[in-house]
């Protein structure tokens, strides 16, 4: 039983008998911020529909209204209708802030690379701690002027875009932001850009710019993108399977539960959760039901009853498929017999917060025999926790992970910061209300 109202910063839950119900999570966070990105520099008007109403796509539509682009709502919740400017934007009169959004200033920074203006954007407290060299130094290769804090490695980034050229790029990391970035200013710059990934990451731009006439190539890890024009295209968001994992952890390890999540994006560069929970064991724990396409992207209906979890060795290509999950597949791996090994992580340690060290230091709080490592961490399975007092570090994933925690663990669990949750699901609390009403 949780108590409080659901805008409070603190939340105390206990472990009900049962968990249960049907529901539907927010649009995908990443298509949401594409949706209208893409739309806004393209020719013609789109509508959008599903778009999530988390805070962090909420900034990515402030920064592009700054901007001048007309994004109103359309009737339903989550539907927009965006028209798109052709690429050409206004210049800002005013600084442009990101909020706590990642995507939002990494792939808004491609887009103000390529426009003839100043700019300056930045974000919250994390956000000016998180890398952007990554961008910042393909970008000034393409050609824009970036300067930004210590060295041009932290926020505020302040651009003068304009007059780029492709360029050939070995990305250091696999990250759908940087790629994404890169990506978003060569479709306007003068010749091709070639990308080179050491991984592949989520590929939601490629699928939408060559959606709406773009072309990009891919050979195995390498991208080529021909500068083109755009034509604005409808979208439907689907459900977001980051959101989606909460309820499947939940479900999957509390031992009468019964959960229906519609409507969630399958995407393959996406659904490393799913696979990793079936190597767990999760079996018919977990069952894709009613596969489709929609709006050009792989969804389905999730059935998740409970399972019995063994731990599993994670790593290498894997972790771009479930980078978002790994709090949540900790918690998991606290109810899964044996030792969850995960490495190759070390990218967790720049996000919202430090995951690993974040994931690691409240999930000991609640008792968990879990270890951190330089680039993952180490969970020694003991099917128990023990309620307590949890902190989100301002991180959404952790609130998140934490709820779900302190639905398993023993006794009362507190989680402080729990209003960050909004920051990607801003229904998260009421979705649990739901699920412990109608399961009684
Ligand atoms: C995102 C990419 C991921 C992910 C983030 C959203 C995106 O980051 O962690 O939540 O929408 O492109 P990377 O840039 O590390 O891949």
């Amino acid at each position: 039983m949780s108590t409080a109202s659901p805008s409070s910063p603190t939340r105390n839950i206990r472990r009900p008998a049962s968990l249960g119900g049907v529901l539907s999570v927010p649009g995908d966070k990443s298509i949401s911020h594409r949706s209208l990105i893409l739309n806004s520099i393209s020719m013609g008007d789109a509508l959008v529909q599903g778009l999530s109403g988390g805070e962090d796509v909420m900034s990515t539509m402030h920064c592009l209204q700054a901007m001048g682009v007309s994004i109103e709502p359309a009737g339903a919740t989550g539907s927009y209708i965006v028209k798109g400017t052709g690429s050409k934007l206004e210049e800002p009169l005013d600084i442009l802030d990101a909020g706590n959004s990642g995507t939002s200033i990494r792939l808004l920074s491609g887009i103000l690379a390529s426009q003839s203006f100043v700019s300056v954007i930045t974000g919250d407290s994390s956000l000016r701690t998180r890398p952007m060299q990554r961008i910042v130094q393909p970008l000034k290769q393409m050609g824009a002027q970036i300067m930004a804090r210590q060295d041009d490695s932290l926020a505020p980034l302040v651009v003068r875009g304009g007059g780029l050229k492709g360029i050939e790029y070995n990305l250091p990391m696999a990250s759908a932001q940087v790629k994404s970035a890169i990506m978003l200013a060569a479709l306007s710059a003068q010749g091709d850009t070639v990308i080179h990934q050491p991984a592949l990451s989520r590929d939601h731009t490629e699928r939408m710019v060559t959606a709406m006439g773009g072309r990009v190539e891919e050979n195995g890890l390498d991208l080529v993108i021909h500068p083109t024009s755009l034509k604005a295209v409808d979208i439907t968001v689907p459900g977001d399977i980051s959101s989606a994992a909460f309820w499947i952890v939940a479900g999957l390890c509390q031992q009468n539960s019964r959960i229906l999540i519609r409507g969630v994006g399958m995407n393959p560069s996406r659904t490393g959760i799913v696979d990793v929970l079936q190597e767990m064991g999760a079996g018919s724990g977990l069952l894709l039901v009613d596969q489709r396409i929609e709006g050009g992207e792989p969804v389905a209906d999730l059935l998740v009853s409970p399972a019995a979890l063994h731990g599993v060795e994670i790593g290498g290509d894997m972790i771009p498929r479930i980078l978002d999950e790994v709090p949540i597949l900790a918690v998991a791996a606290c109810f899964a017999s044996g030792d969850t090994v995960i490495r190759d992580a070390a990218e967790l340690r720049v996000k919202e917060s430090d995951r690993i060290a974040t994931t690691v230091a409240e999930l000991s709080r609640l008792g968990a025999n879990i270890e951190a490592r330089e680039d993952g961490m180490v969970i020694h399975g003991t099917g128990k926790l023990i309620g307590a007092d949890t902190e989100s570090h301002g991180d959404h994933r952790l609130a998140m992970s934490m709820a779900v925690a302190g639905l398993l663990a023993e006794g009362e669990t507190t989680i402080h910061g729990a209003a960050d949750a909004s920051v990607s699901y801003p229904e998260f609390w009421q979705d649990l209300d739901l699920l412990l009403q109608d399961a009684r």
